[in-house]
């Protein structure tokens, strides 16, 4: 179902508010080749109105030559802004960048970030976004959750299709995403609401099942069959199963490189406005599956880089899987059971 201007604007205007946007601040808004027509006029208007000085930066698109779908997060290599210094220091010089290209991480972002510019992802379809408008609860409930995370020595995951991991954890931070950027130098994405780490280098060893009717991005798609990962070391060492892990082992192949096997960043969702089932709604070309990644009580882990948390390890090839009715432990005090988050839900 489509929704109004009138609609996306307010939408637009809470999560600017919530930004604290002030009169007078510079908004740049960056967009690419896929940008959606109507939330650039949305979010165009609700900066205006908010009385920053609103400019657009149009970048043109790069990796089409590698990338193997016109999903803009499945290949982690080169940003428009790669030797683009006109582009960067203008966005250095923005308070606030409203992201509607998908710029990935990256040096340059990292460098933005540096300046002071907050930067706030926003590329999924206008109704996801009204559906997802973020809330200060939504922050306080992953700003509680990552007090938690913070201090853990060992995230544990198990589940009745098989999974049984030890991640070691210490190494790296924890990173909050709850859809709104109020301080200075945060990057977020809209939709979010959940949070997550990085396991230390080596310290992630057991077995993921991927279980039927689990998620695999940027493939898309529920998985028809159960997917045994064997992790040794940090590194799935082992992918099993059908047609399913079939896919799955000849698309990380084509990227020969090995750091497409380690594990990436874990976690889990607290955001009770998306859904496990809001993916099969839609075409692949529409939506980079954010409801998949953020709704609340999945276990998300992935497979590919840490350098968005400080690690070495960079990797064109990047798998988010969020998987359901895990449960979570830290420290042997559990967090998530069979998939229902233990903290009373969102508090208004
Ligand atoms: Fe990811």
């Amino acid at each position: 179902m489509s929704v109004s201007d009138v609609q996306l604007t307010q939408a637009w205007q809470q999560v600017l508010r919530l930004s604290r946007l002030q009169p007078g601040q510079s908004v740049t808004i960056l967009t690419g080749a896929a940008t959606h027509a109507q939330t650039l006029r949305a979010a165009t208007f609700a900066a205006q109105a908010a009385g920053a000085v609103v400019s657009r930066i149009d970048l043109q698109p790069v990796n089409a030559d590698k990338a193997l779908s016109r999903d803009a997060l499945s290949y982690l290599g080169e940003t428009p802004l790669t030797g683009n210094p006109p582009a960067i220091a203008a966005l250095k010089a923005s308070d606030l960048v409203i992201d509607l290209m998908t710029l990935l991480f990256s040096p340059e972002q990292i460098d933005i970030l540096r300046s002071g510019t907050k930067i706030l992802l926003a590329v999924e379809p206008p109704e996801i976004l009204v559906r997802t408008v973020p809330t200060e609860a939504d922050r306080r409930r992953v700003l509680a959750a990552s007090e938690k995370l913070k201090k853990a020595k060992q995230m544990r995951v198990v589940s009745d299709a098989g999974t049984d991991i030890a991640f070691d954890l210490g190494d790296f931070p924890t990173i909050c995403e709850y859809g709104f950027v109020d301080e200075p130098g945060r990057w977020d994405h809209w939709p979010s609401g959940f949070l997550f780490t990085f396991a230390n280098e080596g310290g992630s060893n057991g077995s993921i099942v991927i279980d039927t009717g689990d998620i695999l991005l940027p493939q898309k798609s529920y998985t028809t069959a159960p997917i045994r990962l064997t992790v040794e070391a940090g590194y799935a060492r082992k992918i099993e199963g059908g047609i399913d892990a079939q896919l799955l082992s000849e698309y990380m192949a084509t990227f020969k490189d090995p750091e497409a096997y380690a594990i990436s960043h874990i976690g889990w969702g607290l955001q009770p406005r998306c859904h496990w089932s809001t993916l099969a709604l839609y075409d692949k070309e529409q939506t980079i599956g954010m409801d998949a990644r953020a709704f609340e009580g999945n276990f998300l882990f992935s497979l590919g880089p840490n350098n968005e948390a400080g690690g070495q390890r960079t990797t064109a090839c990047h798998i988010d899987i969020p998987l359901r009715r895990c449960t979570v432990l830290l420290d042997d005090v559990m967090v998530v059971e069979r998939g229902k988050v233990l903290d009373g839900g969102v508090r208004a």
